[in-house]
């Protein structure tokens, strides 16, 4: 099989045991009992998703509310699986959509990475095959063009990178917020809420092979609606008045919007 994960150290293969992950220089990182590895070496300045995000998250996807981009997901990459296949997800937060995706795809081998050690401890103990580790986008442990399949998902982008990893014809299955994304929910935290740049953040380095917009309407309880509040950006940023209101209603609905953008490397 293909070892696409690299030592950070010095940056040769790096092989998955049961307790650690090493590399033949004798270079070795605890798996955690959950089973991901952290990868960061000279510390990182930021964390990622904090405990608080990362266990909303956890339950809000649990408990199916973005099933419909899990589906889509699927169909986009039916066409570009195959066996021995290596696909990374980037930031992948809790692992929803990488664990999802590789019961669906099991002759593939799905790797995914985060800053988040919460999030990706919950990843790690819901995978069946998948295997996590902790890595800064801005410096992944992963070969240069390792990558036949590339996922981004809601996540900040670092296009040198990507380029890097991303195999001569692999692709890059990006995924960002349509302009109503979540609009009920703004309604709820602002007078006036704004519609999102569709704005994928990436420039032509990486060619657009297709584009499709999957909408949703979704309908919250009151758990769901604080654990989507608090794994969004809009926790943080948003007045804790307006923040507790809306934490308080007691039911919602809102739209969800996702564009999914199939890529290329430009030649
Ligand atoms: C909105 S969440 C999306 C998670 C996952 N892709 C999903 O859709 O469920 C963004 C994720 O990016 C991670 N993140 C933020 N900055 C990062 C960085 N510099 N390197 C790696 N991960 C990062 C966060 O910890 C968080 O898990
Ligand atoms: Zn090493």
């Amino acid at each position: 099989m293909k070892e696409p994960i690299i030592c950070p150290v010095c940056k040769q293969t790096l092989e998955f045991g049961e307790k650690t992950a090493f590399c033949k220089n004798g270079h070795s990182f605890d798996r955690s009992k959950e089973g991901s590895v952290n990868l960061i070496i000279n510390g990182s300045p930021s964390a990622g998703d904090d405990p608080l995000m990362a266990a909303a998250r956890k339950r809000f996807l649990g408990a199916g509310y973005y099933s419909h981009l899990l589906s889509a997901l699927k169909d986009s990459v039916r066409t570009s699986v195959f066996d021995g296949c290596t696909v990374i997800d980037a930031c992948c937060g809790e692992g929803y959509f990488t664990n999802g995706l590789q019961n669906e795809f099991p002759e593939s081998q799905f790797y995914g990475f985060d800053l988040s050690k919460r999030a990706l401890r919950y990843a790690a103990r819901d995978s069946r095959k998948a295997l996590f580790f902790s890595a800064n986008i801005s410096s992944v442990p992963v070969k240069d063009g390792a990558a036949d399949i590339l996922f981004h998902i809601f996540a900040p982008v670092n296009e040198k990178e990507f380029s890097r990893i991303l195999a001569p014809d692999g692709v890059l299955i990006h995924v960002f917020p349509g302009e109503n994304h979540l609009m009920g929910i703004k309604r709820l935290l602002y007078e006036k809420p704004r519609k999102n740049d569709e704005n994928s953040g990436l420039s032509n380095t990486f060619e657009k092979i297709s584009s499709k917009k999957i909408s949703k309407k979704i309908f919250l309880d009151g758990q769901s609606l604080r654990d989507l509040i608090t794994m969004t950006p809009y926790f943080y940023r948003t007045p804790k008045d307006r923040i507790d209101a809306a934490m308080a209603v007691s039911a919602a609905s809102t739209e969800t919007e996702f564009i999914i953008e199939i890529r290329k490397k430009a030649r």
